[in-house]
């Protein structure tokens, strides 16, 4: 494998919500100067790709999930310039740039949309999802938007419903209409030939819907505390059989470039996931690995369940990938607590795949609440209780008024720690989460069993423990996670006789460990060079 796995194997991702990364005109709103001013920071830490939520133009109902122009710059965020130099700045250090492609919905404003709307006969309209009212003038059929309420709304001049699987200003586009995949297709090698190095696809599971549109059938495990667009099944409006042919369309566009790679928005088991690797490796290079997201209990066993199911169900040359949180989803510091979260870090960096961390999560930022009179996010807005603005809030940079963010008002509150929870605060703390992140990623870079090893689950007699070991040729790292609140001595023998210990959680011991008796405090997690 020496030498011949791709940059994005062994790298590791971190994802920017740009409008909270970092402003740099005083409006309160992060933006592409912003970003690029970070870039040392960025480089610091050691990550090797950046992956930007999306910087189009956008009348921002979904704040840039709802794309205006394809190839456009947002002047909130700066100009096609701004992006031109964030990009070779980011490239001098070796950082890798991905962007965030939204083909399953244009906004509603994107002038193929206003002509689509303008008159059945425009040469637009079947780039959009039209639909005639049911005999009784209701809805064509009964699919719910993810944001709440259906996914339908009539378009009165024209007497059609066009669908749309989130806001009603995201009209869903046409994905069985060639003009539309070839206008995306030419969308993508724009940003390809300025040199972006790839994109993230959202919601690729479901640009193509069922030819009949069919009624989603109730789901049996709906219960009423939960949202109530998800109590029916989504068999129709997602994972449609064929979906794989449109991306391995959208691969093939990648591949006429070098290095590129494509890593899709997918929230499925990990059996049904791995179907996006393509039967071929043709389709997306990592179709995002959410599970351990979406874990119900955060527990060694229920971790290490997981990770055996994922790696059991990985298709041959599959590689994996590994999320603990991004925009759309609390953040892991605020699900599974701050001891938790630095244990989750470690197994996020360590497992067998590409991690990628969103921002603000290598200081343990956390979900700030907003106050019903403040939610902005469209889904927070259709389903309270549910709205994703507390993990997009503004990255804490320092304890100055603006946290190093802004100088004006910022679009959403800070955190209350942000004057203790702070990246500088964290830079001068050797036992922070800051430090442990780096640290981490340098030991990734210069571990190939990190990197590129395989993976094995280790027993450990424990029920509280999750251990694995990491090996690439003769190199052994191995990885020893206690997930509980009690502290435990394991007689690991089994994997050697004594190691070295490579990084360690709470950050206080270093040099050699005898395997026969290794304690562990509370939460803490080792890694250890078996030697
Ligand atoms: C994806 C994005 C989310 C957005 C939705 C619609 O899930 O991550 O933020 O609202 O798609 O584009
Ligand atoms: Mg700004």
């Amino acid at each position: 494998m020496n030498n011949t796995h791709q940059w994005w194997q062994a790298g590791v991702v971190y994802q920017i919500y740009p409008r909270s990364f970092q402003d740099s005109d005083g409006d309160g709103v992060g933006d592409l100067p912003g970003i690029t001013s970070r870039l040392d920071y960025l480089h610091w830490l050691g990550v090797d790709a950046i992956w930007l939520s999306p910087i189009y133009p956008s009348p921002m109902a979904d704040f840039g999930y709802d794309v205006a122009d394809y190839t456009g710059v947002n002047p909130l965020f700066g100009r096609l310039a701004d992006f031109d130099r964030l990009l070779a700045l980011a490239h001098a250090r070796g950082i890798r740039v991905l962007l965030d492609l939204v083909p399953n919905h244009s906004s509603d404003e994107h002038p193929w949309f206003v002509d689509a709307r303008a008159s059945r006969q425009s040469a637009y309209r079947d780039w959009y999802i039209w639909r005639d009212p049911a005999p009784d003038g209701g809805l064509p059929n009964n699919w719910l938007s993810h944001f709440g309420g259906p996914a339908w709304s009539l378009d009165a001049a024209t007497g059609q419903y066009y669908l749309h699987l989130f806001d009603p200003k995201q009209p869903d586009l046409n994905w069985r209409n060639p003009a539309v995949r070839a206008a995306i297709y030419d969308a993508m090698r724009f940003w390809f030939r300025k040199g972006v190095d790839g994109f993230r696809v959202d919601v690729i599971w479901m640009l193509i819907k069922h030819p009949d549109l069919l009624d989603n059938p109730p789901d049996p495990s709906w219960t009423p505390d939960q949202p109530p667009q998800d109590r029916l099944k989504r068999v129709y409006d997602q994972h449609q059989p064929e979906v794989h042919a449109v991306i391995r369309e959208l691969r093939a566009v990648a591949d006429e470039f070098e290095e590129r790679v494509l890593i899709g928005e997918i929230y499925l088991p990990v059996e049904d996931l791995v179907a996006y690797y393509g039967l071929q490796l043709d389709e997306v290079h990592l179709p995002f690995n959410f599970n351990l997201v979406k874990l119900k209990a955060w527990n060694a066993q229920a971790v290490r369940e997981l990770v055996e199911r994922y790696e059991a169900a990985l298709p041959a040359g599959g590689w994996p990938n590994w999320v603990l949180g991004n925009h759309d989803q609390p953040r892991i510091a605020s699900r599974v607590g701050q001891p938790q979260a630095t244990l989750a870090q470690m197994l996020l960096l360590t497992l067998r795949g590409t991690p990628t961390l969103y921002y603000g999560d290598e200081i343990g930022m956390e979900d700030v609440p907003i106050p019903p009179a403040q939610v902005v996010d469209p889904q927070g807005l259709r389903t309270p209780g549910y709205g994703r603005d507390p993990e997009r809030t503004p990255m804490q940079w320092d304890a100055a008024p603006g946290a190093g963010f802004t100088t004006g008002t910022p679009w959403l509150p800070f955190a209350k720690d942000y004057t203790s929870r702070n990246v500088t605060a964290q830079r001068a703390n050797l036992r922070s989460l800051l430090a442990l992140t780096r640290h981490l990623l340098g030991l990734r870079r210069a571990s190939q069993a990190l990197s590129l090893g395989s993976y094995a689950s280790i027993e450990t007699g424990n029920r509280d423990v999750f251990a694995y070991l990491r090996t690439y040729e003769y190199e052994r790292l191995l990885v020893v996670l206690n997930f509980g609140a009690a502290l435990v001595r394991l007689d690991l023998r089994a994997v050697g006789e004594r190691g070295s210990l490579a990084a360690c959680t709470l950050m206080n011991q270093t040099g050699p460990v005898a395997l026969a008796e290794l304690d562990l405090r509370p939460y803490e997690g080792l890694v250890i060079v078996v030697t």
